[in-house]
């Protein structure tokens, strides 16, 4: 019986697979880190190839550990970590260079060359998004014009250009399928986000070639089908997302006014617009939400902070203040405060509402009394504020007051995290039963295809939460630390 839904997510530091069983229950899990490569100051590599195999692997590790074959498998989903960007060559398969990833700030220059040219208003009309090195335009041209023979290559229709979920697509179906969907296509500054298409004019600025870039197909349809060499059988690929677009679909933000943010590598917070791209004027980006099969599209506003839950991980691999990432809460707590320590975590720049890649990481308030604890605390903290800073912004963009932030992926699991933000924003944060609404996004839009789930309203209905933070910070404790905090920002700008 085809009663389970496999779920490819390819995140920024881990390849992971998750089995999901009719009611949205996790069945089964298989995780692996892979390398991150950090070749110069502000770079950020990964191996395509590394990508591919580590999620081919967790896909079929996780079968295994749920004792099912890909007979058993109703339908595949993919979501990704977004705007990474791999070019590769269409008859051997091979990467073309290392995939750039969304961190990367090598195209900073080039940039503000654009903006210099006064580009900007331009770009941001049809994309919704902001002229940054975040997104995939610049990413494209550097490899086409730093990789030898790139571009002839291109031009010649020898080179393919994909997001990770079009580099899976097009692995799985073993190069018959080369296409991305439209909340993937929404980041990569060359789809004009009314008519969910390519953009001539946009290609034009960003010097791209039309021909290398996949087709763009909705976030839930049957777009193709696995090779039976990797499950064993002709699984439908149904679903495919970027990752934080899934991330608001499992948290069953279908309604206007509804707002998600997974504490992932990054934090992302969306919140769902309905059918019309409003613009912010609030220095947030306008975003594809999904859009399920021929029906219009649902769009999203997002603030994206880079740096959430990496700032744990640099905590643990680059200073060795912890073991394991878990640790960090004990080793928080430990302290009844930050001790007036703020640790900005710009360290790949700052992305909504400064959107400034020349900030650096800076910690300022310390004292010969600081220690781990207080540093541990104010890394926690910097997560919040960071997310505290986007949601006011939303709230200045919204039509309806935000009632409150439901909340996913890993650091979600910390409670002083969740406190913490609650206080810090003033609006209840809901922590659901299932966080693992990545994963999940993706596997409801898979099924919604295949006929697994009938409608959003069933999938709405599996919605629970498992505990929500109520603030209880005083309005002026508050506001006093929002000010530090901003304060604290003013010294990370600008710095490099
Ligand atoms: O835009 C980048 C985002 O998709 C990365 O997500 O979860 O890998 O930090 P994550």
């Amino acid at each position: 019986m085809n009663d389970y839904i496999l779920a490819l997510d390819q995140g920024t530091s881990s390849s992971r697979a998750l089995i999901f069983d009719r009611r949205g229950e996790t069945v089964a899990l298989a995780q692996r880190e892979f390398a991150q490569h950090y070749p110069n100051p502000g770079w950020v590599e990964h191996d395509a190839a590394e990508i591919w195999d580590t999620e081919l692997a967790v896909a079929r590790e996780c079968l295994e550990k749920a004792h099912l074959a890909g007979k058993d498998i109703a339908a595949l989903a993919i979501t990704n970590q977004r705007e990474t960007t791999v070019l590769w060559d269409r008859v051997t398969g091979e990467p073309i260079a290392p995939a750039i990833v969304w961190q990367d700030r090598r195209t900073t220059k080039r940039v503000e060359a654009l903006e210099a040219e006064g580009f900007e208003a331009l770009v941001a009309g049809k994309t919704g998004l902001r002229l940054d090195p975040y997104f995939s335009a610049t990413k494209i041209e550097w490899m086409l014009d730093h990789v030898p023979g790139a571009r002839e290559r291109a031009q010649k229709g020898e080179i393919l250009f994909g997001t990770i979920d079009a580099w899976l697509i097009w692995k799985l179906t073993k190069g018959s399928l080369h296409a991305t969907d439209i909340t993937n296509a929404s980041r990569t500054l060359l789809c004009d986000l009314r008519s969910g298409q390519w953009d001539d004019e946009l290609l034009d600025i960003f010097r791209i070639p039309a021909g290398i870039l996949p087709e763009i197909i909705p976030s839930s349809r049957v777009a193709g089908y696995a090779d039976p060499e990797w499950f064993g059988a002709a699984i439908p690929i149904a679903g495919v997302a970027g990752d934080q677009q899934a991330a608001a679909f499992g948290e069953a933000c279908f309604h206007p006014g509804t707002v998600k943010n997974t504490y992932g590598t990054g934090g992302f917070l969306l919140m769902n617009i309905g059918k019309e791209p409003r613009a912010s004027v609030s220095r947030l980006i306008t975003t594809a939400a999904y859009r399920i099969e021929d029906a219009p599209a649902s769009y999203a506003l997002e603030g994206s902070v880079f740096v959430a839950g990496a700032v744990v991980q640099w905590l643990r691999d680059e200073m060795g203040f912890v073991k394991r990432a878990k640790d960090i809460e004990p080793l928080a707590r430990s302290v009844k405060d930050a001790g007036g320590v703020y640790f900005v975590p710009a360290f790949t720049g700052l992305g909504a509402p400064h959107w400034d890649p020349d900030a650096r990481g800076c910690l300022i308030g310390l004292t010969r009394g600081t220690t781990r604890a207080h540093i541990a605390r104010a890394a926690l903290e910097a997560i919040a504020f960071q997310s505290a800073e986007v949601l006011e912004a939303m709230a200045r963009d919204a039509l309806h007051p935000v009632r409150e932030l439901r909340a996913d992926g890993g650091a979600a699991a910390n409670d002083l995290l969740m406190q913490f933000q609650a206080d810090i924003t003033g609006v209840p944060v809901i922590r659901p039963a299932q966080t693992e609404t990545t994963a999940l996004g993706a596997a409801y839009l898979a099924g919604l295809a295949v006929g697994f789930w009938q409608n959003v309203e069933e999938i709405e209905a599996l919605w629970r939460a498992d505990r929500v933070f109520e603030p209880a910070m005083s309005a002026d404790q508050r506001g006093f630390l929002l000010n530090q905090w901003t304060r604290a920002v003013g010294r990370a700008r600008k710095w490099n």
